[in-house]
């Protein structure tokens, strides 16, 4: 099992350009604005997104610098998305560090993540007119805001399907996943059975990733998340291990897991009750194994594309998106 430094280890000058960029196209002349910028677009975070656009790329044989540009881009516009979903979630820590909100308030927070945005605009109509990333990333940017809406609305409805679940998380987390993979891809090749392979490698592993982040809300330390345990529960916000435990689990322990999904429920005692029936249900095994053929599907999609390091990386971490702790 490779660990993602050693993942990505043929792209590490690469990702010290994108960094470059990141800080350089974020800068502001306003003191307070570059601190609050800056504390959440230098705060750490995997970069998963612009090592798929730079994987993506090679994969295909692509050598040049405007891979750096579109993976700092996609970063971007995760990072404001990030910025959002914190307020959304009352969330008091990510990568590590207190949120924007925790920090300066919401004020603060919602228009740093607009300016973000503008950032990625100004970064955007610097390019070429017919250059297709821009109607790619204008779409995925309305497709994970579509997500995250309707699951703001729907956090409360315990009866959302799987089904339904898995069309939110390909939208809210899948769709930027898969554009960074599409616009790596589309840098380096016109042969359209490439990229289509490499879209498709995103499209799976997007919801891989989104399984697994569920999934480590309930069991991983939250020194290793860089983000607060138990989260989603404490938000009452019904993610993929609860919809899975709600279809298997009986009439009664569904009354207890819509009694742990309300707020007014004591905290600790919704963690018992949630521990146990994930125990009983070997929920967490259950749920590694659906992202893992998630993840195996992704690697399948690569099977036509050229032997490289870039793709074996790309196999790699397909794998690390299940195994991940982070
Ligand atoms: C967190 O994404 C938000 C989700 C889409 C689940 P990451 O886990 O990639 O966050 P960072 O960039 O590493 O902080
Ligand atoms: C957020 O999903 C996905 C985004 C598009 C930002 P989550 O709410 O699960 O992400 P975390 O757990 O806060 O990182
Ligand atoms: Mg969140
Ligand atoms: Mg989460």
């Amino acid at each position: 099992m490779s660990s993602l430094d050693q993942i990505v280890s043929p792209i590490v000058g690469d990702l010290k350009d994108v960094e470059n960029i990141l800080t350089e196209n974020t800068a502001s002349e306003y003191s307070f604005v570059d601190m609050a910028v800056q504390h959440v677009v230098e705060g750490g975070g995997k970069r998963l997104r612009p090592i798929l656009v730079l994987l993506s790329a090679k994969t295909v044989g692509y050598q040049g610098v405007d891979a750096h540009t579109l993976a700092a881009v996609v970063e971007l516009i995760h990072v404001a998305s990030l910025v959002h979903d914190d307020v959304l979630d009352e969330a008091a820590i990510r990568r590590g560090r207190e949120t924007l909100q925790t920090k300066w308030g919401n004020k603060v927070a919602v228009l740093v993540g607009d300016y973000l945005h503008a950032r990625v605009l100004s970064m955007l109509v610097a390019r070429r007119s017919d250059d297709p990333a821009m109607a790619i990333l204008a779409d995925t940017t309305q497709a994970m805001c579509e997500g995250e809406v309707i699951h703001a609305y729907k956090s409360g409805d315990f009866d959302i399907s799987e089904e339904e679940y898995l069309k939110i998380i390909s939208f809210k987390t899948g769709k930027l996943i898969t554009a960074s993979c599409t616009l790596g891809a589309q840098l380096g090749t016109k042969d359209q059975q490439q990229i289509d392979a490499l879209t498709a490698y995103g499209q799976q592993i997007g919801t891989a990733f989104q399984i697994v982040d569920d999934l480590l809300d309930f069991v991983e330390a939250p020194e290793k998340l860089g983000k607060n345990a138990y989260g989603d529960l404490r938000e009452g916000k019904l993610t993929y291990p609860i919809i899975h435990t709600r279809k298997v689990c009986n009439d009664d322990e569904k009354q207890t897991l819509e009694k742990v999904l309300n707020p007014n429920t004591d905290e600790n005692e919704a963690i018992l009750a949630v521990e146990s029936l994930f125990r009983k249900y070997e929920v967490e095994p259950h749920c590694l194994n659906v992202a893992q053929d998630y993840a195996n599907s992704a690697k399948e999609a690569l099977t036509t594309l050229p032997t490289s390091d870039a793709k074996t990386a790309l196999e790699n971490l397909a794998d690390y998106v299940v195994s991940r702790d982070t």
